[in-house]
């Protein structure tokens, strides 16, 4: 049985099921393994890791710890409520009239962020007026629709992804500062913190930064390095902003204390680093990696939940669930009725009930010709995201 218990609960002779603090943030080269001795006990008490899962069919167990299943109806429902409690926002544009801006838009930004990193790479000075237009069009895209930029900034090359991830970072802290309801010009800042955030990466050699495997000690110490040396970097740069090198150092913060390269705890973190490492995880969650297949956003979105008791201040990760959306667009959904469906839009009334496109029924084992479905009528519901992956169908594809 999987339970999830605390990590002072971990004794020699108990199997962990999953470190439960995402694949980039343990020196771990499995995230299931039997625990010998203490010493291990220790090196993951010292990564941060606060709650985590065991499996007692293969290990030792702990008898009241609560199972795995009953933790996650528990979330689900929590999450589940907060979503329904949220007020939806219209956008002032659909997200069709605005896909097409966006894709170049995103095309533009990734030729900017690749030519900006290779620069820093070659030790070359960064030109922060080169990027000053690329953030405002980022912004301007997210003002009228944020779906569009965000559901294509999911999609990431695998060789490309610190360039890409950037860009991705950029869009969502935007959109999150938007929903902050910060001015205009801090949320360009804030924009402009995005693209840089990781900028610290292009000081770390190579062979570390694209290991098609999982980082030894030192590797992930020198990988860890990333968001000061960033720091360092910007504040040696003219123009930069204040908000931005206050995002590229402190991404990496977590609420506890448990983060890098300060140990900040609380609001010693500022609002935009908190926001940032939100961000940041939630980006790295759902994206494809070397040897990690991305997260649906839905169980990114619990995994941050979950995360928040400790890791992230839980106020705002309840508003970036709420942003994103329980079931954000290209969410792959199956409804009560036994069909599949994309969600192609927000639901207008309620993040619960977005507008769907429907593919294939599961009862008859049947593609269906796509056809649009507003769950707001009530007379369907989404019973659970399911995996684009297990059912062999792109969601993309129907975008
Ligand atoms: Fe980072």
């Amino acid at each position: 049985m999987i339970k999830r218990i605390r990590s002072d609960q971990l004794r020699p002779g108990m199997y962990i099921h999953d470190l439960n603090c995402g694949w980039m943030d343990h020196p771990f080269v499995f995230n299931s393994f039997a625990v010998e001795d203490e010493e291990k006990i220790g090196k993951i008490i010292a990564t941060g890791i606060r709650e985590l899962y065991i499996d007692s069919s293969r290990g030792l167990d702990v008898e009241d710890a609560q199972t795995h299943d009953e933790f996650h109806a528990e979330l689900h429902e929590k999450i589940t409520a907060l979503a329904a409690s949220h007020e939806v926002r219209a956008h002032p544009t659909t997200l069709m009239e605005e896909v097409t801006v966006a894709k170049v838009v995103h095309q533009d930004a990734h030729k900017v962020v690749h030519h900006l990193m290779s620069d820093v790479r070659m030790g070359k000075q960064i030109e922060v007026a080169h990027m000053s237009p690329m953030v405002e069009n980022i912004t301007d895209s997210i003002f009228r629709n944020k779906d569009a930029f965000i559901s294509l900034a999911r999609i990431k090359k695998k060789d490309e992804y610190t360039f890409q991830h950037s860009v991705s970072v950029c869009a969502l802290l935007v959109a999150f500062s938007q929903a902050m309801e910060y001015e205009k010009n801090v949320i360009l800042e804030a924009g402009m913190g995005g693209l840089l955030h990781d900028i610290g990466k292009m000081k770390i050699p190579d062979y570390i930064l694209n290991k098609p495997a999982p980082l030894t000690e030192d590797e992930f110490a020198i990988m860890r390095s990333h968001s000061a040396i960033g720091r360092e970097l910007l504040e040696h740069t003219p123009g930069v902003p204040e908000a931005a090198i206050i995002i590229t150092g402190q991404h990496h913060e977590r609420y506890d204390g448990t983060g890098y390269p300060g140990k900040l705890k609380d609001q010693q973190i500022s609002p935009l680093g908190q926001m940032a490492s939100i961000v940041d995880v939630y980006d790295a969650l759902t994206s494809n990696r070397i040897y990690h297949k991305g997260m649906e956003p839905t169980a990114a979105l619990k995994k941050l939940f979950e995360w928040s008791r400790f890791h992230f201040n839980a106020k705002l990760v309840e508003r970036f669930i709420c942003l994103i959306g329980i079931y954000p667009v290209g969410t792959l959904v199956k409804l009560e009725s036994g069909m599949l469906a994309v969600v192609v839009s927000p639901g207008h009334e309620s993040l619960l009930r977005p507008t769907v496109r429907i593919v294939y029924d599961i009862n008859k084992a049947q593609a269906l010709t796509p056809h649009d479905f507003d769950l707001s009528s009530q007379l369907d519901s989404i019973v659970q995201y399911e995996s684009p992956a297990q059912w062999g169908i792109d969601p993309y594809h129907y975008l």
